[in-house]
């Protein structure tokens, strides 16, 4: 296929500029130490997508905390101990001149307890996932401020590690569309009912991590167009469309990916 058209162009992520626009999704390597640091296979799965010029790499999922954790040998950001590990593998990537951002995570209730040694599951209310059979704890308010602070401790760490912008991991069931979908959100208080009130904890998270990077550096959110996995009712894209008018209002402008949307 002949390098041209849109795909090709150059975008501007807010002060971000690629040259094209055909980027890495977000795959989880499951290449990390047992620990969740950087190994050698994982720098070695980048460095080939770095090397064919893709624009733009986003990483696998990554835990914000011990807690956030779904998968064994999944990348962590949840200490700064993990820096130097994350910054290694950036600077592979950008030796081939590739940008790249960290997918931030928490996995609520989508976790297989035993797969991971989790001990304390918890999402927006206390609904079972059916198709694991793992029941959550319903957190409190306190603990919400808790993660979203979570968020943006690892959205400075992925900074601090030469990272060109992070990404919010609100999709494929994860805590923050936990919170977006009535089926597994139903709370009673701000963080449930309607849609502005679900929406809530992915704009506190946006904003601290706003609050935690500066004004300067990129954060984006992946969301499903439309939203429905095995077992559990999710939301329809016109509500998803709401959604993600509501997170580009809290962006601001949004430079030209905000204005393609
Ligand atoms: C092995 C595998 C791992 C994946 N891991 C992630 C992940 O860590 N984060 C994420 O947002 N999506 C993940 N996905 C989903 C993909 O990023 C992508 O959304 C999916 O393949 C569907 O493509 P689409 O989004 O273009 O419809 C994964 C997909 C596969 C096949």
């Amino acid at each position: 296929m002949a390098a041209d058209g849109i795909l090709f162009s150059p975008i501007r992520i807010g002060t971000l500029d690629l040259p094209g626009r055909l980027f890495k999704t977000a795959t989880a390597e499951t290449r990390a130490t047992i620990d969740g640091f950087v190994s050698q296979d994982v720098i070695d799965f980048y460095v080939p997508i770095a090397q064919g010029g893709t624009p733009l790499i986003i990483t696998g999922n990554i835990y914000i905390s011990r807690q956030a954790k779904s998968a064994p040998h999944q990348l962590g950001v949840d200490d700064d101990d993990k820096i130097p590990g994350l910054a290694q593998m950036v600077d592979a990537v950008h030796a081939h001149g590739s940008k790249m951002f960290a997918q931030l995570n928490h996995c609520g209730r989508q976790v297989v307890p035993g797969f991971v040694g989790a001990v304390d599951v918890v999402s927006a209310s206390g609904v079972k996932d059916l198709l694991t059979g793992t029941v959550p704890r319903e957190m409190s308010v306190t603990e919400i401020h808790r993660i979203v602070e979570q968020f943006a401790a690892a959205a400075g760490r992925c900074q601090r590690a030469g990272f060109d912008g992070v990404q919010m991991h609100s999709a494929n069931g994860y805590l923050l569309s936990q919170f977006l979908t009535p089926y597994t959100n139903r709370r009673q208080d701000e963080y449930g009912g309607s849609l502005e009130r679900r929406t809530r904890f992915g704009c506190e998270v946006y904003r601290a991590i706003r609050a935690e990077v500066g004004a300067d550096f990129p954060v984006i959110i992946k969301m499903n167009g439309a939203d429905r996995l095995p077992l559990r009712d999710g939301l329809q894209t016109s509500e998803l469309v709401k959604v993600a008018q509501i997170m580009q209002t809290e962006g601001g402008r949004g430079g030209d990916l905000g204005r393609a949307l």
